[in-house]
């Protein structure tokens, strides 16, 4: 590990206060960079503090204006935003599609889809003032292939990457990179909002037959935040045990 790599960069990581974002957040810290967690858990402060972050703003990534703020909040407090990493989101209940809860439909396309959105946006504003930026926007293998009984998060990480595409191709010809990752199951809370069936279904799908790590994915996005990510964006980066085809 290069504790230098990210000296002089500010990082932000949605849904930082806990699992990929809170392991993403704890490996941009170990390399050096400055970094602010942004997160709906009320406890998104201890988490910072635990971590020694420098920096947490507890907000809901569904308020424009909220996000807008913290991105000001968070470039004033820690001298601009070269980072983004979008992990926040939530699965949605796992039932097929017919039978899907409008609400929770609405709830999974705010937070997954809007709110990746609106984050993209509040940092693009402050990353085209210096020139720099890296952005990975997590996604989900179910993105790629549709996961059956979790149509509204598969939909969703769908147009994360569609939105990373754009945005790749809108701002290739800055120094501003824009990329998601599509990983297969990662063991962490989130799984507390999925069925054991649903859990089971995915584990079966992986061809190494083991769900990934936490770490595993922090070094692929850490790179991808990184300088040395320079030829790559609007890209879909595979973390997926070999379960990815395409
Ligand atoms: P997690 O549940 O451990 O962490 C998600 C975090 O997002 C939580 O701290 C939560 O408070 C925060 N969050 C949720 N809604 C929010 C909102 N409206 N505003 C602000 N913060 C909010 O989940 P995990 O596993 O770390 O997931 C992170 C990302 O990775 C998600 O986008 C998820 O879809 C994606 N992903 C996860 C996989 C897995 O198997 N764990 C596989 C593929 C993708």
């Amino acid at each position: 590990m290069n504790t230098t790599r990210f000296s002089g960069r500010t990082a932000i990581v949605t849904g930082g206060a806990s699992g990929i974002g809170r392991g993403i957040a704890e490996r941009l810290l170990a390399e050096g960079a400055r970094v602010s967690l942004w997160d709906a858990n009320p406890a998104v402060g201890d988490v910072a503090a635990e971590l020694k972050a420098h920096h947490s703003v507890q907000l809901d990534v569904t308020d424009p204006q909220a996000v807008a703020d913290a991105a000001d909040a968070t470039a004033r407090a820690l001298d601009g935003i070269a980072i983004l990493v979008a992990s926040a989101g939530i699965t949605g209940p796992n039932v097929p599609a017919w039978d899907y809860p409008i609400e929770a439909w609405q709830q999974v396309i705010e937070i997954n889809v809007n709110g990746v959105y609106y984050c993209n946006r509040a940092v693009i504003a402050h990353m085209r003032r210096t020139g720099y930026g890296r952005i990975v926007n997590i996604a989900s293998i179910a993105g790629k292939e549709g996961n059956p009984n979790a149509s509204a998060y598969s939909t969703s990480k769908a147009a994360v990457i569609g939105l990373t595409k754009s945005l790749g191709k809108e701002l290739a010809e800055t120094e501003i990179r824009v990329n998601c990752i599509t990983p297969a199951a990662v063991a962490t809370p989130l799984f507390e909002q999925m069925t054991e069936a649903q859990i089971a279904f995915m584990l079966s799908k992986i061809p190494m037959k083991r769900f990934g790590l936490v770490p595993e994915v922090a070094a692929l996005v850490t790179w991808l935040c990184s300088e040395e990510c320079s030829f790559s964006t609007g890209a879909v980066f595979d973390i997926s045990g070999g379960r990815a085809t395409y």
